[in-house]
């Protein structure tokens, strides 16, 4: 029995637990621009209240070419098997989302991605699921670069790390919409971790931080937001964020995450009730034994 069978098995009594394989992929296809069209407003943060229209926020640009490079998912992809991978796990992800509420404590559409330990595949993963999400016609998407101590977002996807949700924390005359980037990515925007500070831990278990996630789930309901974040197992940041999640996604790397430090990453999250398992950088051919979900 594998380490992530035996994961799946410790998980048994959930029955929203999965366990799904990414492989070790590389994408070849050819980048496509696509042009920002939203139509949509959303609600500026803070005690003003002002509505700030998507196309106020400013605009970063993504860097297509590098993520390509990356193996990551771009836009208008055709059928690769990373493509096919991220289609797979962000089904029950969208459907947990709106099933289990949006805009209440630990809502639906705040979803986390951890891991346990360093380089396993967080960032990576969340990149691909945010635009995997952004693809599809009915929902937007905002990706929060929550690794606040060692921020790649910015780095991955060819930005800068200016203000972002730190700033938000520290500084409360500034708004949500102030931070929030729309892309070249239509319908997906951006929050990176922004400023850094020696309190992150505490900022992010703050009142202020509950604040803005309600904030965040209730005014964009349609919008799944996905946090992309540090090592649970290094950092303390990842478990004062994961108890204000609706759903987290583990990512375990195939081949050198043992059994017990994927058990002990378990215990760091029980609080939360939806947690998927992402078998990453797996070498199998799908089709293989790990492909597909293990329910319990
Ligand atoms: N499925 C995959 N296929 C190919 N490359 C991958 C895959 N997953 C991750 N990588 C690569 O592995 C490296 C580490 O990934 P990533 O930065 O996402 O890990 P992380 O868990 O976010 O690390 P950190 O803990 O430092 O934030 C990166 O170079 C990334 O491109
Ligand atoms: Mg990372």
């Amino acid at each position: 029995m594998s380490i992530i069978e035996k994961a799946a098995g410790k998980l048994g009594k959930d029955e929203k637990s999965r366990v799904i394989k990414v492989s070790e992929g590389e994408s070849k296809m050819p980048v496509t621009d696509v042009g920002v069209v939203l139509g949509e407003s959303i609600t500026a943060h803070g005690e003003l209240g002002a509505q700030k229209a998507v196309s106020a926020l400013s605009h970063v640009e993504i860097n297509l070419a590098k993520l390509r490079q990356m193996g990551g998912i771009t836009p208008n992809e055709e059928k690769t098997q990373i493509v096919e991978e991220f289609r797979i796990i962000k089904r029950p992800l969208i459907t947990n989302a709106f099933k289990l509420g949006i805009g209440q404590a630990n809502s639906g559409n705040l979803i986390m991605v951890t891991s346990a330990l360093a380089g396993e595949g967080k960032s990576f993963t969340s990149i691909n699921l945010a635009i995997s999400i952004a693809m599809e016609m009915d929902h937007t998407v905002l990706l929060v670069d929550a690794d606040v101590a060692r921020p790649s977002l910015p780095k991955y996807l060819g930005v800068s790390n200016d203000a972002g949700l730190m700033d938000v924390l520290l500084d409360n005359t500034l708004d949500l919409a102030d931070v929030i980037h729309r892309t070249n990515i239509e319908k997906l925007t951006l929050l990176t971790a922004g400023r850094k500070s020696q309190h992150s831990t505490e900022l992010l278990a703050s009142q202020g931080m509950s604040a803005l996630l309600k904030e965040v789930a209730q005014r964009y309901k349609d919008r799944i937001i996905i946090f992309d974040s540090p090592p649970l197992l290094l950092t303390s940041e990842s478990r004062v964020l994961a108890s204000q999640m609706g759903q987290i996604v583990l990512v375990v790397e195939a081949e050198t995450t043992t059994q017990k430090t994927v058990l002990e990453a378990l215990r760091q999250i029980e609080a939360c009730d939806n947690v998927n398992l992402i078998f990453n950088k797996a070498r199998t051919y799908p089709g293989g034994d790990y492909y597909g979900y293990y329910y319990s």
